[in-house]
């Protein structure tokens, strides 16, 4: 077997729930759902291309888990129980090719616009952000309703058969709302920036059990140490995960995007290196990882235990066989992103 180093299992959570090998496949929001975010058999051979690719852990796109969380139209949800059954034939087709299966539990806040939602976006605070609708701060009972409605779209995610589920805590979305200083600026007790990503992870937590893991995905792409008002630094880091990790998180997802391999805080120590430092959970690691080789030489030096693969897998559904076999992967060509909205399926 070639790139050996990807083939070894990775066991994450309380019940050392086995990933089948180091490559998952990242969420991806493609748009290929109904207008009202319920699965269509296009998601599902989607899914299951990947899975009988060889990939060994598939992170489902970023769901919403309420109506006013909605993001994008045409991106999947998992708002009421309408929406269990087409996941469970996610879950379905990745399990036939012996493939877990997880959803992005995802709430936009202010990522959104009055035109999809039908109202003003919400958020941590009023808040425009770049390209979007102006958001207002959520109640008191927003929250503590958003929290459930996180709860309940892992209750759900459940039901359909997921073997995990993630929080996603990155990009700029409502978890990321909240825990950005430069955002967040509540009075009440959410003001504290690790609380709200604090309570969905509990309510979660609560929702499915001990023993399912649970994955948190977070981006500081945006961190900037000289810059004034960016909230994180090494310190705050440390407190963000270590509350996260007491409030049941079991594996940290990493969203680097394209900045894999620079350092953060002003040092040269890049961000999965510095999560080592404070947090001995798993760390799987996304950011432009391509090609068997740069997984290997990333997962060999230390700086992951898993890779997380978006656009290699867009390109080549069989990347993870062809790994393995020492065949070429097909690598991604310039049309293949944009191709997707239209229903075409370059990695097939
Ligand atoms: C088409 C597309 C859709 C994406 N949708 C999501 C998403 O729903 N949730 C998320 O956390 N990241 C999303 N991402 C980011 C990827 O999960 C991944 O972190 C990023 O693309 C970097 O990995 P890569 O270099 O392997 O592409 C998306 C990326 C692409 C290309």
């Amino acid at each position: 077997m070639h790139h050996p180093e990807l083939f070894s299992p990775l066991a994450i959570g309380r019940a050392e729930v086995a990933l089948p090998n180091r490559i998952i496949m990242g969420p991806m929001t493609l748009n290929q759902a109904t207008e009202s975010g319920h699965i269509t058999p296009w998601i599902v051979d989607w899914y299951r291309a990947r899975a009988a690719g060889g990939t060994g852990t598939i992170i489902g796109a970023a769901v919403f888990v309420a109506q006013n969380g909605r993001g994008w139209g045409n991106a999947v949800g998992i708002a009421d129980d309408s929406y269990t059954d087409g996941w469970r034939e996610c879950v379905q087709a990745a399990h036939d090719h012996g493939a877990l299966f997880g959803t992005q539990l995802f709430h936009g806040g202010a990522a959104s616009k009055e035109s999809l939602l039908g109202h003003q976006p919400l958020s941590a605070s009023d808040w425009t952000r770049d390209g979007f609708d102006p958001a207002r701060a959520m109640t008191e009972a927003e929250v503590e309703q958003a929290i459930e409605d996180f709860a309940e779209g892992a209750r759900r995610s459940i039901m359909a058969g997921c073997d995990f589920v993630e929080l996603h805590g990155a990009h700029g979305y409502l978890l990321h709302q909240f825990w950005r200083g430069d955002v967040n600026h509540r009075t009440d007790k959410w003001r504290k920036l690790t609380a709200f990503p604090e309570a969905v992870t509990r309510a979660v937590r609560e929702a499915i059990g001990p023993d399912v893991p649970l994955l948190y995905r977070f981006s500081i792409h945006a961190d900037d140490p000289a810059a004034e008002n960016q909230p994180v630094t090494p310190d705050s880091l440390r407190e963000f995960l270590e509350t996260l990790e007491a409030a049941g998180v079991d594996a940290w997802d990493i969203s680097c995007w394209k900045e894999s391999r620079r350092g953060y805080f002003g040092t040269d120590k890049w961000l999965p290196d510095w999560v080592d430092q404070f947090s001995d959970k798993p760390r799987l690691v996304a950011g432009n990882l391509p090609t068997p080789e740069s997984a290997v030489d990333y997962l060999s030096g230390g700086h992951a235990e898993a890779a997380v693969l978006a656009r290699g897998l867009i390109a080549d559904a069989n990347w993870a066989n062809k790994a393995a076999s020492g065949q070429p992967i097909r690598p991604l060509a310039p049309d293949d992103v944009s191709g997707l909205s239209k229903g075409i399926d370059p990695g097939v």
